[in-house]
């Protein structure tokens, strides 16, 4: 079950999500030797970072909410990371975020030069404090689309926050088009979320007073309707991996019948632990399977309508 990305291969349609256990070499090299596609790295600034105050992450009974303010070890290492992991023969991907336009362009330009197969650029963090998402607004994206298209050979791709409107969605589409932009990845949690715990009268997490990005099940049909509508929107020029509440092979298929490439995973990795991409895959296999398809290309984007007899 091969596909491509940018012209890239991946050996099967799973792959880990940027954010999740990929920050530390043992993470990473955990990773290179599972059955994820490929090696998606944690998104990464100029300096190390710390990241927020603890409770930063919490599990909720169909996901999680997280703040985890960009913790990383600044983007050197991800760049000695991407040469250690090349032995392993697998796609690697980096995942940046600056805080700047100039940020972005040295980060993307460190990348270019480096091991990595694709580089993912990402708009979306939502826990930044009294920032909303970039790709929320459309002069700051296209100041940083002009900034890190023309650096390199490398495919570029870009990590979108959740869109809840088609106008939006359309005018984000023909920013994109008008760049070299390779793939998408959507979405990213939803931003901006709040779960309180009852009992002790308290957010779940500490950082921002307990607002923090929503991930897994929940945010499962957002995921597949930014999917879908970026597909339809995109499908000649820009490859599309969905993020967002896959927790089986049949969230993959969904996702694959929306148009996906690949899809990501995030919170389920982080519950279940590194036998998910195994499983995931088996499954999407079965039901590709029992439907009698041999090839991701043969569904992908391939949902029908529902029509009156
Ligand atoms: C973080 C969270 C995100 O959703 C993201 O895209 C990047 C970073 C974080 O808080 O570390």
């Amino acid at each position: 079950m091969k596909t491509k990305i940018a012209g890239i291969e991946f050996d099967s349609y799973i792959l880990n999500a940027s954010g999740v256990l990929c920050s530390a070499w043992k993470e990473l090299e955990e990773i290179a030797k599972s059955d994820s596609a490929a090696i998606m790295m944690k998104s990464c600034t100029l300096e190390p970072r710390k990241g927020n105050e603890e409770p930063r992450y919490a599990r909720l009974p169909l996901g999680a909410i997280q703040s985890m303010g960009l913790p990383n070890l600044g983007y050197q290492e991800y760049l000695r990371f991407a040469s250690q992991l090349k032995q392993y023969g697998k796609p690697i991907i980096a995942s940046v975020v600056g805080f700047s336009s100039d940020e972005y362009e040295t980060l993307v330009k460190a990348f270019q030069k480096s091991e990595v197969n694709l580089i993912e650029v990402n708009l979306s963090c939502p826990n930044i404090t009294n920032e909303s998402p970039i790709a929320y607004n459309l002069e700051r994206t296209k100041e940083i689309l002009e900034k890190i298209t023309n650096l390199g050979e490398k495919p570029i791709g870009l990590k979108l926050p959740p869109y809840f409107d088609s106008d939006y969605q359309s005018q984000i589409a023909e920013l994109i088009k008008r760049y070299k932009i390779s793939f998408i990845s959507s979405i990213n949690s939803i931003g901006e979320t709040l779960i309180i715990d009852p009992e002790k009268e308290t957010p779940v997490i500490k950082p921002k007073k307990g607002f923090g990005g929503l991930c897994g099940e929940y945010i499962k049909p957002i995921a597949l309707a930014n999917v879908r509508r970026f597909y339809e929107l995109l499908k000649d020029d820009v490859f599309v991996m969905g993020v967002g509440g896959i927790k089986t092979g049949r969230d993959a298929f969904e996702f694959l019948l929306a148009g996906a490439d690949a899809v990501q995973v995030g919170t389920t990795f982080e519950k279940e632990g590194i036998t998910c991409f195994q499983r995931i895959n088996k499954e999407l296999n079965e039901i590709l399977n029992e439907k009698g398809y041999s090839s991701i290309s043969e569904v992908k984007g391939k949902l029908k309508y529902l029509c009156t007899p």
